[in-house]
């Protein structure tokens, strides 16, 4: 690597045979791969809801929660009372944990102001934390997360709201605009008068879709061009075909499938083979999903969506910077492209997935710089790499 970008890729001794290094690091026993692109989250809350969780535990339902004012709108509470510097340095330090994690860019929403003046405290704190962070970050305007409580009784004025006054006022703060498009919080018609609006302002689009309720929101996203349809659970057939001959990139959130206990996730093995691009992301917030693994992210796609350790690489890597347009400098291991490594302490990439509730990260490299480091002592030879002499289940 040269001024933190990839010099060239090959073999060490074609390398050595080309170019002089100056300094270099072995790490042939571990699995280095490019830094994992984690192309939905919402690190920009103020406070965790843990009690929330221990409802759900109980039995209560996400959206009971959210319609009897806790979830987002509890979220919002805590984001509106605290200083924009305060938040800031809480964003900085949710960024750090992707980079503990191995991911070296994210696409990151606000959503939890849900009036003007916070959702622009929470851009430009977003906005502020990552002009001084490693990471890279593409910003995503979500006012239209939930119906704030002043206008659960005149839901159209909060659209009117949304379009109006946030889309202007966030110009210069985002890349892209999101939709949370359910019935219950914003229905077919309302997400699209957003989603229409933000596009003719030159946003990218990005959709929480089809996720609790069936809404045929994946049809919509491909019908406005947009650059990616999230969640998925609750896909039809007909989405998945428009996926497929479409530019959408379907990102699926097994985490939050599995963290709020339900039992229905995203088709993944139909939609990849009907020719969809598939991305996987952390959805990272307070409420659905509190973790900042991919590595965890991998395990539940192998475990509940049936993906394999090949799929998971493409969809942690290359197919979510596609989604967010950055895949001419991240994604892969290309020379010209940043220098995003994540050297993980595992035989093969074959054994991604495989551990799980532990962080298998080693070292993460932001452009060429070492920016997270646990070097913990390995054990040799505890893997087998059995790929070899595995039992031949076809015949
Ligand atoms: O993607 N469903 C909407 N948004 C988030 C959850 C936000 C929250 O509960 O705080 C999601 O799951
Ligand atoms: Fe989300």
């Amino acid at each position: 690597m040269q001024a933190g970008k990839i010099l060239a890729v090959g073999k060490t001794s074609d390398l050595r045979a080309q170019y002089e290094a100056r300094e270099e690091l072995d790490l042939s026993d571990f699995v280095v791969m490019p830094g994992f692109v984690d192309c939905h989250t919402h690190p920009v809350f103020a406070r965790t809801r843990e009690e929330e969780f221990h409802l759900r535990c109980a039995g209560a339902d996400y959206m009971e929660i959210a319609a009897k004012g806790g979830g987002i709108l509890n979220s919002a509470k805590m984001l509106r009372e605290i200083p924009e510097s305060a938040l800031s340095d809480t964003v900085s330090r949710h960024l750090s944990g992707f980079l503990e994690h191995g991911t070296t860019s994210i696409e990151a929403k606000s959503g939890y102001g849900l009036s003007t003046e916070s959702e622009v405290k929470s851009l430009r704190a977003l906005t502020q934390a990552s002009a001084a962070h490693p990471l890279t970050v593409s910003r995503t305007f979500l006012g239209a997360h939930e119906v704030p409580e002043e206008y659960r009784d005149r839901r159209e004025d909060y659209v009117d709201l949304v379009i109006n006054e946030m889309l202007p006022a966030v110009e210069g703060l985002c890349e892209s605009c999101d939709v949370f498009a359910e019935p219950k919080v914003f229905d077919r018609q309302q997400s699209r008068r957003i989603l229409t609006a933000a596009k003719e302002r030159g946003l990218g689009l990005r959709v929480h879709a089809d996720e609790i309720e069936p809404m045929a929101v994946a049809e919509l996203a491909v019908e406005l061009g947009a650059d990616s349809a999230d969640h998925l659970p609750r896909i039809s057939l007909a989405g998945q075909e428009a996926l497929a001959g479409s530019d959408t990139c379907a990102v699926l959130l097994p985490g939050t499938s599995f963290y709020l206990g339900k039992r229905v996730h995203a088709p993944a093995r139909a939609m990849i083979e009907k020719g969809c691009a598939v991305a996987l992301a952390s959805d990272f917030n307070p409420g659905s999903c509190y973790t900042q693994s991919m590595p965890l992210i991998m395990t539940l796609a192998c475990v509940l969506l049936h993906m394999s350790p090949e799929e998971c690489v493409h969809a942690c890597t290359i197919n979510p910077a596609a989604s967010l347009h950055i895949d001419d400098q991240v994604g892969s291991l290309h020379p010209g492209k940043s220098a995003d490594l994540v050297v993980l302490d595992l035989p093969s990439y074959r054994a991604l997935g495989y551990s799980f509730g532990q962080n298998p990260v080693v070292l993460t490299i932001k452009a060429g710089q070492p920016v997270f480091a646990n070097m913990r002592e390995r054990e040799p030879d505890l893997f087998t790499n059995q790929e070899q002499n595995l039992p031949n289940f076809e015949g």
